[in-house]
């Protein structure tokens, strides 16, 4: 594959909204759930990561900071067609290189059970028990990040 590039957008950007129709497709519809006002506004001080091929975003994700030494990884979504070609690494691995620039230390995220297997692949690891959100089985998993070359 090209390698993508990756944009950061501003909450309630044209792209931002295209992010959010793309993680409605992907997360939501799939479990017959829709995001509602409150949890998109919510979202006004997040970080909204995009890459795009050909002029649409192929795959999206968001950092939210929840502690001074740590990040999470929220959202993670790649455009079906586009599904097992990289996509997903690539941009999970930006999201790392941000966070360790950011001086973060970790890296943790609410994984679905069937994503654990690619987020093992990037290096991920299960920390402690199951857990149910959105309805289905969930495990956290964090990331060590290393220190930025200063
Ligand atoms: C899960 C998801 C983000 C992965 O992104 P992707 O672009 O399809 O994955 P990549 O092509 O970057 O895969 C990287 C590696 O993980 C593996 N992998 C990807 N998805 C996998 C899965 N569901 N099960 C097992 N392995 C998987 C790939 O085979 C690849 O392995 P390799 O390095 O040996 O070739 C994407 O498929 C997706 O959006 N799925 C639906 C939504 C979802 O589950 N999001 C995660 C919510 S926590």
């Amino acid at each position: 594959m090209q390698s993508p590039e990756f944009k950061i957008v501003p909450h309630g950007s044209d792209t931002y909204w295209d992010a959010v129709s793309l993680r409605d497709e992907i997360l939501r519809k799939p479990l017959n759930l829709e995001f509602t006002e409150e949890q998109l506004a919510a979202e006004h001080d997040q970080i909204h990561i995009v890459s795009h091929a050909d002029q649409e975003i192929a795959a999206c994700l968001v950092l939210q900071n929840t502690e001074p030494d740590k990040m999470k990884m929220r959202q993670v979504a790649v455009r079906e067609s586009l599904q097992r070609q990289g996509f997903g690494r690539k941009i999970c691995q930006y999201a790392e290189q941000y966070c360790a620039a950011q001086g973060k230390s970790l890296l943790y995220c609410h994984a679905r059970d069937v994503a654990v297997p690619f987020y093992k692949k990037l290096g991920w690891k299960v920390v402690g028990e199951e857990f149910t959100e959105v309805n289905i089985k969930h495990y956290r998993m964090e990331r060590s990040l290393s220190k930025p070359v200063e």
